[in-house]
């Protein structure tokens, strides 16, 4: 794949790089994103659905069992060479943030360093009331368990639908699009705010964006570069071009 001229110079020069991610990195990886068809035993659950505090409220068993397969697809799951070319890209760039909306850990385990989570982390749990996290809790067969201080349903710590974001995590994820001199978008829908608006306000910080995905999206005509294909050929493709390796 041919990268422009224009788009190696940038990143060989950039000292402020940020990076977004979305559940197209970790597809790869063998980890169903959020909007395209599900598949096997829970292809019928719409995960927008599923992902909601009306449908915990509804039938916590249901959404704790969701989870609880997801986590052990992503146990199984390997990092894949787009999440290892970010990792190598970090030690290239001195200021270097990336921003994920996945909640899989698969870029900390590819080696990745300064990362914000803006929709949490799957393998964390947390009491539904009190927003605690709990690391250990007995196992009595009722599913969910319950929080060893207040006996409310445990969750996982992720984000929501309808929920909002830590807002220091969404603080300096927007301060780092600000102060970015480049800024990639891979692998994201770019559909659910407030993620979703970090390119743009990169773009109007002055900042040279890259969208890197198979599929157009809403924001790929904003885009100063847009490379098509997946992130697991395409990363590491980009890197090779601007640092040799
Ligand atoms: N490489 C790069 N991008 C890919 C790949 C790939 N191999 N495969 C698919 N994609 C792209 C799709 O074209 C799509 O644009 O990944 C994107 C996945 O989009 P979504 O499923 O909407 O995931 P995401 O943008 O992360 O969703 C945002 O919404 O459901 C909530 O909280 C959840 O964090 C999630 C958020």
């Amino acid at each position: 794949m041919e990268i422009p001229q224009a788009l190696v110079s940038a990143l060989k020069n950039a000292r402020r790089v940020a990076v977004l991610t979305g559940a197209g990195i970790s597809a790869e990886s063998g980890i169903p994103t959020f909007r395209e068809a599900q598949t096997g035993l829970w292809a019928r659950y719409d995960p927008a659905e599923l992902a909601t505090p009306q449908a915990f409220r509804r039938n916590p068993r249901l959404v704790w069992e969701w989870y609880q397969w997801r986590r052990e697809l992503i146990a199984q799951a390997e990092p894949n060479p787009g999440h290892l070319a970010l990792a190598r890209m970090e030690q290239h760039i001195p200021d270097f943030t990336l921003i994920t909306q996945n909640v899989d850990g698969l870029h900390r385990r590819a080696g990745s360093q300064n990362i914000i989570e803006l929709h949490g982390n799957i393998t964390r749990t947390k009491c539904s009331q009190e927003h605690i996290l709990i690391d250990t809790w007995e196992e009595t067969g009722e599913v969910p368990p319950r929080c060893p201080r207040c006996r409310a349903f445990l969750r996982p710590d992720v984000v929501w639908f309808h929920e909002s974001l830590p807002a220091d995590a969404l603080q300096e994820a927007f301060e780092a699009a600000k102060k970015a001199q480049v800024f990639l978008s891979i692998g994201t829908s770019a559909v659910v705010q407030p993620a979703a608006s970090l390119p743009l306000t990169a773009r109007q910080s002055g900042a040279v964006t890259v969208e890197i995905n198979p599929a157009p999206t809403l924001i790929t005509e904003s885009m100063s570069f847009v490379l098509t294909g997946p992130a697991g050929a395409v990363l590491p493709e980009l890197c090779r071009q601007v640092w040799g390796a």
